[in-house]
């Protein structure tokens, strides 16, 4: 329907008095901010499970009544995905049928307040699936990217860092190198530990697996620890002082052990050290900032405003790590991003593979339009994962950039997506757990988090 054709409908129906003035007054007004355009419906919700790169992606289409108006979201909780799938389907769905799809604050309150219970990891998921389908609707009807509807760019591109890892430090050395060659600027490190489970690195070089109490994977806070200073030892003495070095400690220490370790590694000045505290012990984190000047980054595991607040409001940290759809999408966390540019707390949004090309276009939309943008985390997209999710951000000298086109600027080839189930491609034990991870312990028996 054009605009005039809309203005005499409203006049009709004012007319006809099954509106009431003020009603059709305030539809006028819509009607002209959206040069005529009627407000879409939300005409089906739907979940395209699909793992091109061996991950388990979840990713919610939103489907409107006007022809070709759609969008999709990044619902990935690749470790629980198959739960994601029926939180949508089975309570979303019903939930935001016939909802206008142009109210996405209003509608990002409805679902979260649907639930009663909330700020959990699957229906925050779910939430975020729908959360920024809406904005790319809202960017398809626009014809703009994403990042223009939020103000439009405050930087280029995002600076991004790569992971350089391997079982022995001379490989992680090489593996910095080769990112650092094809200009990145930043580069994670993560080393193995002989004869145990590390992570991000595997196991360590080949030595056989440490004496232990049990059969399965083993993990010694105290190794790892020592381990993972030489290695930043022999990173500044190979790569010089230029590169900006950065690593994930994945909360495998003790609070007491994180704390030591965050004072020792201040000498190899890192760009930020990563989850040294799990998020049952943030409260360590006031103790950590009156003991070191080491940068500290936190948050991929976070749900809840109860979590960041806290450690933004009293600048406890440097950068919010958050994994943008498990915090519930776009809508929260640019809020968080605001709340925290006013604390100079910088972000850094999770980025690993078990985030759908998608979500990748959130974190990099959010990375160019937010002031107070630290790193951006980037895992390369394989040619399958190319292929079903076409638009995927481009790298280019260590910078991720976001697409020109109207809303993410992704299309999802759905038959494709089907041709890669979940499960594909998957081995050992997380195949015979749906998807899940297995279990860590100490030599002792004892789980460790991971
Ligand atoms: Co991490």
């Amino acid at each position: 329907m054009n605009r005039r054709g809309l203005m005499k409908l409203v006049a009709a129906a004012a007319a006809g008095s099954w509106m009431t003035k003020r009603e059709a007054a305030a539809q006028e007004q819509v009607a002209r901010a959206v040069r005529g355009l009627p407000s879409p419906k939300i005409k089906d919700v739907q979940v395209i499970q699909t793992a091109p790169g061996g991950l388990r992606l979840p990713v919610v289409k939103v489907i409107t009544d006007q022809p070709g108006l759609y969008g999709y979201g990044c619902a990935c909780f690749t470790q629980r995905a198959d739960l994601v799938v029926p939180a949508v389907e089975k309570y979303l769905r019903p939930f935001l049928i016939g909802k206008p799809a142009d109210r996405i604050d209003d509608t990002w309150q409805a679902m979260y307040n649907s639930s009663y219970w909330r700020n959990g990891p699957v229906l925050n998921n779910a939430i975020s699936g729908v959360d920024q389908a809406l904005w790319d609707i809202k960017g398809r009807q626009a014809n703009m990217p994403v990042y223009q509807l939020l103000g439009g760019k405050v930087r280029e591109a995002a600076d991004c860092y790569g992971h350089a890892s391997g079982g022995e430090i001379a490989q992680v050395v090489e593996s910095a190198k080769s990112y650092m060659a094809r200009g990145f600027r930043h580069v994670r490190v993560q080393v193995g530990v002989p004869g145990m489970d590390g992570y991000g690195a595997g196991r360590g070089g080949t030595a056989t697996a440490v004496k232990a109490l049990h059969k399965g994977p083993v993990f010694e806070p105290a190794y790892y620890i020592r381990r993972a200073l030489k290695l930043f030892e022999a990173c500044r003495k190979e790569l010089g002082d230029e590169v900006e070095l950065l690593h994930d400690v994945h909360e495998r220490v003790h609070p007491t052990q994180a704390l030591q370790f965050a004072k020792d590694v201040e000498q190899f000045k890192l760009f930020f050290l990563e989850d040294v505290l799990s998020p049952e012990d943030i409260a360590w984190y006031r103790l950590i900032r009156q003991h070191t000047t080491t940068p500290q980054a936190m948050g991929e595991l976070f749900n809840s405003p109860h979590e960041w607040s806290p450690l933004i409001a009293e600048r406890l940290i440097d950068y919010i790590r958050v994994h943008v759809s498990q915090a519930g999408g776009l809508t929260p966390c640019r809020k968080m991003a605001a709340m925290a540019e006013h604390f100079a707390v910088r972000t850094a949004w999770h980025g690993p593979g078990d985030v759908s090309p998608i979500g990748h276009m959130a974190n990099v939309t959010l990375d160019v339009v937010c002031y107070n943008f630290g790193v951006q985390e980037y895992s390369p997209f394989n040619e399958r994962l190319q292929e079903v999710f076409k638009g995927c951000p481009v790298m280019k000298d260590g910078y991720l950039y976001p697409n020109e086109a109207p809303g993410w600027g992704i299309e999802v080839d759905e038959k494709l997506a089907a041709k890669y189930p979940f499960g594909d491609n998957e081995r050992g034990s997380r195949k015979d757990l749906n998807g899940g991870w297995g279990e860590v312990r100490k030599r002792d028996g004892q789980i460790i988090k991971q």
